[in-house]
């Protein structure tokens, strides 16, 4: 409802030069939304600031205001408050103009963005031949959602997945590879065994001198281009990819494009050598780095970045010091989005910093490094099986969908319903997939959650079955009284009359600051907690006691009612597709 905020904003500068003349215009109303009820919908505290300025009693001045404040249409009278608060409460006729306004707009009321901006959104990015495991899930996940939420927005947004492939680990697996396959047999090595390959390579690496300098010479003949360890290695990440690629169509995620870390080699030299024209280059030790503002060891000393090993090579901040150039000046990026773990929160301080330094970021290129803490098991610890070993995710998901579909046929049993394997297939899937999302979207995500197949699959609670539920229960209404939303036309007026429904209709107007807010801080759990409101809220206004009747009401009534029933649903299902979550009509 930012429109109303901007209204009540410029009633409020009128109001304020009219009362204390021009130069107390651009006094900033701060027009909260009131915590409580009690003080209406929106609480300023402008007389209280002015009030000081003035030399003047804060009610007095409120008093002031209030008399040249021109709200009618709008609001409620205004009331004075307390020290001098002024509280307003939105009239029903308003909220009523203002819900059929977004009921007839496809959007629901969200303007895209006016400057669409070009975004990258760098998330997932698991490694070729080890395991994606669950901090990928978690960036996968919260990545899906905010390329969803700018992409609603209208910004032209480049989703890419910088995959692990390239690096000195290749040098073990391609030699592991080659001494125990011929390139014919390649094939024949199955998904499953490339962790398992990748132990079978570490182990030797670690335990074998002569191993370990064969694998140093592969690295050598792969970062030269020779064939033979060209298709070693194409074939690894082939391999991990139709993995990946698994567990991508389970969840509905896509990438634009797949720019694995190896698309920055032919660049990397010259980000060297570019760092070094910049005068940033110091050589220690034998390795090129810069030294770091602000990053310090124990002794208090400056910490240096390396960018090139003493014996040549590149690393992992070489790669993301390429990458930020590339995408600012080929991609032609204004906003840069990277969703990892917050363990590596300094790695990208750091590269950001030398970026900023050598002059590749330019000053109007926002940079967002987004952080997500980590998902331990119901032990507090680490997540892992029962028997202790690391859990695939494609298991984790399975389980999920295993778990939601034996609730399902115990809800089917218990209500005497008959359903088709094909229903309960679907329903199934869908909310044991929406609830592994939900669990991880809707926590703060700076913090570390526990993953809960009981807790995330629960039918009550700040859940993803609760919300599919409420959905689903609207959808019920206009099966049983045989009525189609569609169809409700627009000559309709929506009267808004009980307290649980100017409560609800109230909500169903703050999605669009809602979902802004998310564009802007990137916190898909603040969408999370509007759309548990909206559940709460639709369910007592429909609660039998507390709420007031639909189909059973009288026209007018009936027709606003049902209006407000679907664009509750219209807009968890807006709500739930922007956080990557599907719908059923009936579960
Ligand atoms: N592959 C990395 C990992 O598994 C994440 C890459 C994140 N993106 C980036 N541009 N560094 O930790």
């Amino acid at each position: 409802m930012n429109n109303t905020v901007e209204q009540l904003k410029l009633r409020f500068e009128e109001a304020l030069s009219a009362a204390f003349g021009n130069e107390y215009a651009k006094v900033e109303p701060l027009l909260e939304k009131a915590s409580n009820p009690k003080f209406g919908d929106y609480q300023s505290n402008v007389a209280l600031s002015l009030a000081k300025r003035l030399g003047q009693q804060p009610r007095k001045v409120a008093e002031k205001i209030i008399q040249e404040l021109n709200v009618t249409n709008i609001c409620e009278t205004p009331q004075v408050a307390g020290a001098g608060f002024i509280n307003l409460t939105l009239l029903p006729s308003y909220l009523e103009t203002q819900l059929k306004s977004i009921y007839t707009d496809s959007r629901l009321g969200i303007a895209e963005a006016k400057t669409p901006k070009r975004v990258i959104v760098d998330f997932s990015a698991p490694n070729i031949a080890k395991e994606m495991h669950v901090g990928h899930l978690r960036s996968t996940i919260i990545g899906d959602s905010i390329a969803r939420v700018l992409e609603f927005f209208g910004h032209n947004v480049l989703r890419l997945n910088h995959v692990g492939d390239w690096g000195t680990q290749f040098g073990m697996l391609i030699t592991h590879l080659r001494e125990t396959k011929s390139v014919n047999d390649y094939d024949l090595l199955n998904l499953g065994e490339l962790v398992e390959f990748y132990r079978e390579s570490k182990k030797r690496f670690d335990d074998d001198d002569q191993f370990r300098e064969r694998s140093r010479k592969a690295v050598v003949d792969l970062q030269s281009g020779d064939d033979e360890a060209k298709i070693a290695w194409k074939f690894l990440c082939n391999k991990s990819r139709i993995e990946f690629e698994i567990i991508y169509a389970l969840l509905d995620v896509r990438f634009d494009e797949e720019r694995g870390e190896s698309f920055y080699n032919p660049f990397l030299s010259q980000v060297v050598e570019d760092l070094d024209k910049a005068r940033l280059l110091v050589e220690d030790g034998g390795a090129k780095c810069v030294f770091l503002d602000g990053f310090t060891n124990k002794e208090g000393e400056p910490l240096p970045l390396i960018v090139q090993k003493s014996d040549g090579g590149y690393n992992y901040a070489t790669t993301d010091l390429a990458a930020v150039r590339y995408r600012i000046e080929k991609d032609k990026a204004n906003r840069l989005i990277y969703v990892t773990d917050a363990g590596q929160a300094n790695h990208f301080a750091q590269v950001f910093q030398v970026a900023r330094r050598a002059s590749w970021i330019p000053e109007n290129i926002e940079i967002n490094h987004v952080p997500f803490g980590l998902v331990q098991g119901e032990d507090g610890k680490k997540l892992k099986t029962r028997s202790g070993e690391t859990v695939k995710l494609k298991d984790l998901l399975d389980e999920a969908i295993i778990r939601a579909r034996a609730d399902l046929e115990n809800r089917l049993k218990v209500e005497e319903r008959q359903e088709t394997e094909e229903f309960i297939a679907n329903a199934a899937t869908v909310v044991g997939i929406s609830a592994v999302k939900y669990a991880d979207l809707s926590q703060n995500r700076t913090s570390n959650y526990i993953f809960s197949y009981d807790r995330m699959l629960a039918l009550q609670g700040n859940t993803a079955p609760y919300m599919l539920y409420a959905y689903a229960r609207i959808q019920g209404i206009s099966r049983k009284g045989e009525v189609n939303f569609e169809q409700l036309g627009d000559s309709f007026a929506i009267l808004l009359q009980h307290e649980t429904e100017l409560t609800l209709a109230k909500h169903l107007l703050q999605l669009d600051d809602v979902i802004y807010a998310v564009e802007q801080d990137l916190f898909p759990n603040r969408l999370c907690e509007y759309l548990f409101q909206l559940s709460q809220k639709f369910n007592q206004f429909y609660d039998r006691d507390r709420g007031v009747p639909v189909l059973n009401a009288e026209e007018p009534l009936r027709t606003s009612r049902l209006v407000l029933c679907n664009l509750t649903a219209r807009t968890l299902k807006l709500g739930l597709s922007l956080l990557g979550i599907q719908i059923l009509d009936r579960m």
